[in-house]
């Protein structure tokens, strides 16, 4: 779970800049790694999956910056049902019904995403949040990794900080549960055990 690892840890870099007043981005595609990679000394064993610059932003947005927002349909989000489910991959969990972890779970929907793909899917079951990544097909090949998996660890983030937040207690699993189907495209990452 490198690549999870990653996307959790960096967002809480960047959540932490945000909380002091800095400006941030996540680049995963638009930077040039090789400059990057010969600056850090990077060895061959290891990657270099996205960066941040850090600072204070423009007051006004460049016209680049507006048009990749504009491809990327940055300033919209999935609807809950698209995202979030109970028992299994058929139900909805519409947000009145979500109870306690309507919050964490709305921090979810609402975190950053590579191209703004919201890959996270999360299946609540009893007192268990399984998070799956539905693969946006076709979107791996650009990169030597798989950038999706960076958006699980953000939405990890999201949802952990934001519980804790709130005083609940629990801690993350990887036990797939059997009973669940798995829609096409869509792979098991983890699981939050509400205690
Ligand atoms: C893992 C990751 C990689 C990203 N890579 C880029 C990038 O290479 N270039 C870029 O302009 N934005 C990049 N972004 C920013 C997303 O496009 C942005 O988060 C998304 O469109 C939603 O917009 P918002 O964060 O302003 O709400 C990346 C975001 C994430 C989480």
């Amino acid at each position: 779970m490198d690549l999870e690892d990653f996307g959790y840890i960096f967002e809480s870099l960047i959540l932490y800049a945000t909380f002091l007043g800095l400006g941030t981005c996540w680049l995963g595609g638009t930077f040039k790694k090789g400059e990057f990679s010969k600056v850090i000394g990077q060895n061959n064993d290891e990657i270099l999956p996205c960066i941040t610059p850090l600072g204070f932003p423009a007051r006004r947005k460049s016209i680049l910056e507006s048009a990749m927002r504009f491809s990327a349909g940055s300033s919209k989000r999935k609807d809950w049902g698209e995202l979030f489910f109970q028992n299994d991959f058929q139900q909805d969990l519409p947000c009145a019904a979500a109870e306690k972890y309507r919050i964490p779970l709305e921090m979810v929907r609402l975190a950053p995403s590579a191209s703004n793909k919201q890959p996270w899917r999360i299946v609540k079951d009893q007192t268990r949040y399984h998070f799956y990544l539905k693969h946006t097909v076709g979107y791996a090949k650009y990169l030597a990794f798989d950038l999706q998996r960076v958006d699980l660890g953000i939405a990890m983030a999201h949802f952990e900080y934001s519980a804790k937040e709130l005083g609940y207690v629990g801690k993350w699993a990887i036990r797939p549960p059997e009973e669940i189907d798995i829609p096409p495209h869509a792979e098991y990452i983890v699981s939050w055990d509400e205690q």
